[in-house]
């Protein structure tokens, strides 16, 4: 969908404590490379515990558009039949990516070395959103694109029909930019050397190796270098997606900041490079054990047993940001809910997600009577241990946003409403029931 419905106003109360056991969808991120790299491989790719959000689908949509075989059996139960590499397709139409920077970014990584081209476009979010951290790595492959000013959708990507094999250090952490640069990689002879600085989260490599890609990785002084040997036969796999700890944020924040809550949230991936809001919010205080640790789908997961808790501001730790990137809102809305002060920095990344989500929590959080800084790269948010709320907050089209407000209004004084709740089918359609069966008053206006 490159149009945007009709906006879903949405409002939260004060609510009781919140119990049960809150069971979230499948890891988003995972979801989409299950797809891309079933696509992209020799035979059939069974897939359960697939995401089905909106961003989901419309990376299903285009890799039908690429000419690979998408069936869906049953929730969640999904096949691809592939092309294997190289094998992509020239789509007919354009291909829009809806909300979804991770579905056309790593879209356009995977098609950029192949001799055909494409046109993505995406919603009014995503049109907003440079394209330029992929389109330039993508050109030292050979591929040309053509798009608006600064970068931006629709964009048409000619694939290098001679493709080299690409030396590059990610300028800033992304993992849709390692990534993107990855799937490129996999059509260009030799080997295709990716070097970030920062760790992010390591998907892509971990399930490429899955897929039957020869990838090493060897940490440097110079960063994280994944090597790559181009032009493998990927087989298809079978791939059980775990759940999303970014969508396991929001009932794990709810029922620490609503007073005599106790839920399990079971199955959550606890991989490394995806769990830093955890880790902090043990720091500020939160009850939380991680129970019956083990090996989902070739991710570490533990079911997390969460209490309401007393907390506290504290200074999140700038190296954590990559493993946290898009647990920074609904962390904001805890944080305002704290006692003290919680500072957020080196998150400059947060400005060109779905929305500038600095300044849209930073608006909302004042709009609920909430005291916050900022600058450029920080968030400041000094929690007084209530919150006023009474106030309407707008989302930008941008499914954290909205969860976030709407988890705060749980626990704030005053209702909390949103302008428009209907971005969160794109990573979390369930999260209006999921909230109700544990007790969250949360209602469509
Ligand atoms: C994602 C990477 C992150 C994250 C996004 C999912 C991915 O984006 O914010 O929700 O699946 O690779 P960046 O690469 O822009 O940090």
């Amino acid at each position: 969908m490159s149009g945007h419905g009709e906006p879903v106003p949405m409002i939260a109360r004060r609510s009781a404590a919140l119990t049960g056991v809150a069971e979230v969808p499948g890891d988003k991120s995972i979801s989409h490379r299950a797809l891309i790299l079933g696509a992209l491989s020799v035979g059939r790719t069974e897939i359960t515990g697939l995401l089905e959000g909106q961003d989901v689908l419309d990376t299903a949509k285009a890799m039908r558009a690429f000419g690979a075989t998408v069936t869906r059996y049953g929730p969640g139960h999904w096949t691809v039949e592939g092309v294997g590499v190289g094998g992509f397709a020239e789509p007919a139409d354009i291909i829009d990516c809806g909300n979804s920077g991770t579905g056309v970014r790593l879209i356009m990584g995977a098609m950029a070395t192949s001799p055909l081209s494409a046109t993505f476009t995406g919603d009014a979010s995503l049109r907003k959103r440079p394209m330029g951290r992929v389109t330039d790595p993508l050109a030292l492959f050979g591929a040309r694109a053509v798009g608006r000013a600064g970068g931006r959708l629709p964009m048409t990507v000619v694939g290098a029909a001679e493709p080299v094999p690409v030396r590059y250090t990610v300028p800033m952490p992304s993992a849709q930019v390692k990534s993107a640069v990855l799937l490129a990689g996999l059509n260009a002879p030799g080997q295709t050397v990716v070097i970030e600085r920062e760790p992010t989260r390591d998907h892509t490599e971990r399930m490429l190796r899955g897929f039957g890609a020869d990838l090493s990785v060897e940490d440097t002084p110079e960063g994280r270098v994944i090597t790559l040997q181009g032009q493998p036969e990927l087989t298809g796999q079978s791939v059980a997606v775990p759940r999303d700890p970014s969508s396991a944020a929001f009932p794990v924040c709810a029922a620490l900041i609503v007073p005599g809550s106790e839920i399990l949230v079971p199955g959550v991936s606890q991989n490394p490079t995806r769990n830093g809001l955890f880790t902090t919010l043990v720091e500020m205080g939160a009850d939380i054990t991680f129970e019956n640790p083990r090996e989902e789908g070739g991710e570490p997961v533990a079911d997390l047993r969460v209490r309401h808790s007393r907390l506290r501001g504290i200074a999140v730790p700038p190296e954590r940001a990559a493993s946290m990137i898009d647990e920074y809102p609904i962390l904001a809305a805890v944080a305002a809910t704290a006692e003290g002060t919680t500072v957020m920095r080196g998150v400059k990344e947060l400005r060109v997600k779905e929305s500038d989500r600095i300044d849209a929590m930073a608006r909302g959080l004042e709009a609920c009577g909430v005291s916050i800084e900022e600058d450029q790269d920080t968030l400041i948010v000094h929690g007084a241990g209530r919150v006023p709320g009474g106030a309407t907050c707008a989302t930008h089209i941008d499914h954290r946003i909205a969860m976030s407000f709407l988890v705060l209004g749980l626990a704030a004084e005053n209702d909390i409403a949103i302008d428009d709740g209907s971005p969160i089918a794109t990573s979390f359609p369930v999260f209006e029931s999921l909230m109700a069966g544990l007790g969250a008053q949360i209602a469509r206006r």
